[in-house]
């Protein structure tokens, strides 16, 4: 079935307005484990009360929408209400922030191949997707993983998981819903920043060949990747503008300009760096940046907040505020205008 110009028309103007004005997403959409997981580290109840108070502190923080064009809830946050009855859905509308869904399920071994994972969440996905689309969601999100280490990433894996994010992104196309298409290579490892460059441009090349193969509209869809960066564990660590060069070399091989935007994952960098490093790619010149350059953080961006939050109320307005100056330093990395913390 081919998309109508109806939705052709409405895909794109999502896809425009998620990076549109210098904003980026929020990524809220911790599944129930890595949001108890986060927690835990900070002795702080893994509870569904805790999980609700956690999140509605970070969608009424004053001035959100200054910096932030949509957020991805968690399929429970997206069922939930603040304390003055609104859902979290019609909060965030009702501030001009689109609100988003993760739609995968979640990872799996990958059978055949040691240590590799697969995304699990195609099996009756178009039924959940009407379902999200009737709640009021506009976009949904799904990710892929991919880890580099002794002989991986196999080809087997990113084909699996580049396959799966196409079928993904082509029933959210169908349904109306922009596909925000995220394949994460982890940053867990010794390998230096020249491997992480080739396993993204294969990873790259792979998923926008299926894109392709699905019908997939790319001027309907948002990227959302790592940046191309050295391991945690590597000795050598790369400099900002390493980074920013070859991140963006390496997407101006293989992601189209009909992309609307790529909205980087933050995937362990601290805070700081993650700003840093997006401020960098958008100080190259345009030429060298034919989509939009934004952000789709979720630990570099809600972390100092979570710490100081630390499950109290008395809290809420502290890190209420620090959520609100990582919103700022994102919206000024997006214009090449973020000055980097501490030399201010
Ligand atoms: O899928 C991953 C999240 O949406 C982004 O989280 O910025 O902490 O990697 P992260």
């Amino acid at each position: 079935m081919a998309l109508n110009e109806t939705i052709i028309h409405e895909l794109s103007t999502t896809a425009k307005a998620l990076v549109a004005h210098n904003k980026g997403l929020l990524a809220m959409d911790e599944s129930y484990s890595t949001c108890n997981k986060r927690f835990a580290k900070l002795g702080i109840p893994q509870t569904n009360e805790m999980r609700l108070a956690y999140r509605e502190m970070l969608v009424t923080a004053e001035g959100l929408n200054e910096g932030i064009s949509g957020a991805i809830l968690f399929d429970e946050t997206a069922r939930q209400n603040l304390q003055d009855g609104t859902s979290f859905i019609e909060a965030l509308a009702g501030k001009g922030i689109i609100p988003g869904i993760k739609v995968d399920a979640g990872t799996v071994a990958l059978a055949l191949h040691s240590g590799e994972k697969i995304t699990e969440g195609l099996d009756n996905l178009r039924e959940r997707l009407k379902e999200y689309l009737a709640m009021g969601l506009k976009f949904a999100k799904w990710r892929g993983v991919i880890t580099i280490g002794d002989n991986i990433p196999t080809k087997g894996c990113i084909e699996a998981n580049a396959h799966a994010l196409a079928r993904y992104a082509a029933l959210c196309q169908e349904e109306g819903l922009v596909p925000i298409v995220e394949p994460e290579i982890l940053m867990d490892g010794e390998h230096g920043l020249e491997r992480c460059y080739e396993v993204t441009e294969q990873v790259l090349h792979t998923v926008f060949n299926q894109l392709y193969k699905q019908g997939v509209m790319l001027e309907g869809i948002i990227l959302k990747p790592n940046m191309v960066v050295p391991g945690l564990a590597c000795p050598i660590q790369a400099s900002v503008d390493e980074v920013a060069d070859a991140t963006l070399e390496c997407f101006l091989r293989t992601v189209p300009a009909a992309v609307p935007g790529i909205a980087f994952l933050s995937g362990g960098q601290s805070s700081e760096l993650a700003s840093a490093r997006l401020n960098a790619m958008n100080l190259r010149e345009k030429s060298r940046r034919p989509w939009e350059l934004s952000f789709s953080f979720g630990r570099a961006i809600q972390q100092p907040a979570l710490e100081i939050w630390n499950g109290r109320d008395e809290n809420v307005l502290k890190a209420q505020e620090a959520l609100y100056h990582r919103v700022v330093c994102n919206l000024a990395a997006r214009s090449g205008t973020y000055k980097e913390e501490g030399k201010k």
